[in-house]
Parts: structure tokens; sequence; C-alpha cells
């Protein structure tokens, strides 16, 4: 089973679409095994975002998520990397689909909604940074024999 970080974005959070997301990974299979509000500190933005320090949004990216709370999670299931990044949709929502995320909820990349690990490495490495040290609850869900 894979596990994967998704974070819905402080603009998500005050539009009230965290209902909305979670209940699209619920209704598609995925297992939630850790969720937290949590307001990003600059530190922990610039570690998060640390590969893009040399781009002109890096400023823009770091003030945006640490302006409010965030809604981390961690999501696990077959695949749930992949599919998490499918359900998302293109980064900049004049690209993603209608249907994902950010095609539905989107407008512009400075505001798209949500974050999730794009790769084995990040995953764990966003894992290890927003949920390092914290218990993930371990519970078998019956659906599951309906989904694998
Ligand atoms: S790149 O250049 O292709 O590596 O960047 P990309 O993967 O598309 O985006 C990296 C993260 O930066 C966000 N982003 C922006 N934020 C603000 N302004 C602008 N112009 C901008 N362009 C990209 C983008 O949403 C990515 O954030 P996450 O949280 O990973 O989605």
């Amino acid at each position: 089973m894979e596990r994967t970080f998704i974070m819905v974005k402080p603009d998500g959070v005050q539009r009230n679409l965290v209902g909305e997301i979670v209940s699209r990974f619920e209704k598609k299979g995925l297992k939630l095994v850790y969720a937290e509000m949590t307001q990003v500190t600059e530190e922990l933005a610039s570690e998060h975002y640390a590969e893009h320090k040399d781009k002109p949004f890096f400023k823009d990216l770091v003030g945006f998520i640490t302006s409010n709370p965030s809604f981390a999670m961690v999501w696990e299931g077959e695949n749930a990397i992949a599919i998490g990044r499918k359900m998302m949709g293109a980064t900049n929502p004049k690209d993603s689909e209608p249907g994902t995320i950010r095609g539905d909820y989107g407008l512009t990349v400075g505001k798209n909604v949500i974050h999730g690990s794009d790769s084995q490495e990040s995953a764990e490495r966003e894992i290890a940074l927003f949920a390092g040290g914290k218990p993930f609850v371990d519970y078998e869900k019956d659906e599951d024999k309906w989904i694998y």
C-alpha cells in the first residue's frame, strides 16, 4: 500500500472546500490515516518547497501557504500518489480538466486549492515533514473488499 501527502491550501480552507475534498478521496476508495488542521510556519514552508527556492514565485508561494491554516492529510491505497495527482488536476487551473479538484474549484496557479506529493520520494519527505513522529491510525475498512 502506498501513502501520499495531500494538503488543502489556505484558499481551500477559507472557501469551505475541506469537506468536499475529503469526500472525493473517501469516495475514490483511499483510506485516511492522518489529518490535521495546521498553521504552516515560514520555516516549514521553506523546507517543504525547498526545490523551488530559486523560482520567481517562491516568495509568493511561501507567503500564501503561511497566510492562513491549511488542512494536512495522509491518504493510503494502491497507487495513492498517482491517483491523488490525477484527482487534483494540472497545477495551473487553466490547464486542469473539469472533474478534477483544481479544474472544478481553481482559477489561478497562485491559489490552486490543493497540494499533493508528486513521487514516492516526495511523499516520504512530506509525510515526515508534516506528520513525522505523530501516530498514524491503523484500522481496517470493510469497504476495501469492494475496491481491491
Ligand atoms: S515548476 O516550475 O514546474 O517546478 O513548478 P510547479 O511544479 O509547477 O509548481 C511548484 C509549486 O509552486 C506553485 N506555483 C506557484 N505559486 C505561486 N505563483 C506562481 N506563479 C506559481 N507557479 C507554481 C505550484 O502550485 C506548486 O505548488 P504545490 O503546492 O506543489 O502545488
